[in-house]
C-alpha cells in the first residue's frame, strides 16, 4: 500500500493503476461503515484508491472541525488489511493553496435540509470532492447512504458537469442495536449513546407505518417527533420526508421518498435516513 501527500505524486502514479479504478473519499477515523465502502470497492475495481482528508471548508465556523477525531495510524492499518492500493492524505496546504479561489456549487438539493442548516457545507463537500475526483480520475466512487443528501449532491454534481464516473451508493452500517455507525458516535456518552436509539426507532416507526399503508407524511412526521420528544437528551433538529431525487418536500408519500433526520443528542448533532419504496430497503 502506497501513502501518497502531493498532488504531483498521485497524478504521476494514476496511469499506472489497472483500471478500473475504485475510489473512496473520507475524512478518516474509519469505522465498519467506510471499511463497507471500502470493501466494495475491493470487490469491483482491480485498483482501490482511499483518501484521507479532514475538509475544512466543509464545517462552519461553529461546528466541530479542530475536535474531529483522528488516528491515522490506526486508520492505515485497517485499510492495509482491506489491501488498498493507494492511500491519498494530503496536508491542507496542498489542497488549499494560499490563493485557492474556485468552488463548486450544486444549487437547490445542497441549500435544503443538511444545507440549510449548515450553510456552506455542500459548497465545501462538493468542491474537494470535485478536487479529488480530477486528481485521482476515478472509474467508480464509493459513497455511504448513510449520508443521503451528499449522495444526492454529488450525484448532481458528477451530472451536471458530465463528470465520466459512477457514483456508486452503499447501504448504512448499523451498530447491533440500530444506531448507524458514524465518527461522531465518539463524542456520545453513555447515557447519550443509549438515547442516540431514538433516531433509528423513529425511522423504524416510518418504515412501519408506511407499510401498513400510511401515506400522510404529516402523520408520520408526526408520530416520529412524539417519539422523539420522548426522549429528554434528544432535541429535533430537522424531520423531513421527501423525494428521495430532488428533496421536495411531500404531502402524500410516493416512493422512493426520502425519511431523513437531524438529532441533537446532547451537544452531539446526528443524521441518519431511510428510503421509503415498494420493497422498504435502502437504495
Ligand atoms: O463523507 C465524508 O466523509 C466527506 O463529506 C467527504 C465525502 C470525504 C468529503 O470531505
Amino acid at each position: 500500500m502506497k501513502i501518497i501527500e502531493t498532488i504531483a505524486e498521485l497524478k504521476s502514479l494514476r496511469p499506472k493503476l489497472a483500471e478500473p479504478v475504485g475510489f473512496v473519499p473520507t475524512m478518516g477515523y474509519l469505522h465498519q461503515g467506510h471499511l463497507a465502502l471500502v470493501r466494495q470497492a475491493r470487490a469491483e475495481n482491480p485498483s482501490v484508491v482511499v483518501s484521507i482528508f479532514v475538509n475544512p471548508t466543509q464545517f462552519g465556523p461553529h461546528e466541530d472541525f479542530k475536535q474531529y477525531p483522528h488516528d491515522p495510524q490506526r486508520d492505515l492499518a485497517l485499510l492495509e488489511k482491506e489491501k488498498v492500493d493507494i492511500v491519498f492524505m494530503p496536508p491542507a496546504d496542498e489542497m488549499y493553496p494560499p490563493k485557492f479561489n474556485s468552488w463548486v456549487e450544486v444549487g437547490k438539493v445542497a441549500e435544503r435540509l443538511e444545507g440549510a442548516a449548515r450553510p456552506g457545507h455542500f459548497r465545501g463537500v462538493t468542491t474537494v470532492v470535485a478536487k479529488l475526483f480530477n486528481i485521482v480520475q476515478p472509474d467508480r466512487a464509493y459513497f455511504g447512504q448513510k449520508d443521503a443528501q451528499q449522495l444526492i449532491v454529488i450525484r448532481k454534481m458528477v451530472a451536471d458537469l458530465d463528470m465520466s464516473l459512477e457514483v456508486v451508493a452503499v447501504p448504512t452500517v448499523r451498530e447491533p442495536d440500530g444506531l448507524a455507525m458514524s465518527s461522531r458516535n465518539t463524542y456520545l456518552n453513555p447515557e447519550e449513546r443509549k438515547a442516540a436509539l431514538v433516531l433509528y426507532q423513529a425511522l423504524t416507526l416510518a418504515q412501519k407505518l408506511w407499510s401498513q399503508g400510511e401515506k400522510d407524511a404529516k402523520v408520520i412526521r408526526q408520530q416520529m417527533t412524539d417519539l422523539i420528544q420522548k426522549q429528554p437528551l434528544a432535541e429535533i433538529d430537522y424531520i423531513s420526508i421527501a423525494d428521495a431525487e430532488t428533496l421536495d418536500e411531500l404531502d402524500r408519500v410516493k416512493p422512493p421518498a426520502l425519511v431523513s433526520m437531524a438529532v441533537r443528542i446532547g451537544k452531539t448533532r446526528l443524521i441518519d435516513n431511510v428510503v421509503l419504496n415498494s420493497e422498504n430497503k435502502d437504495y
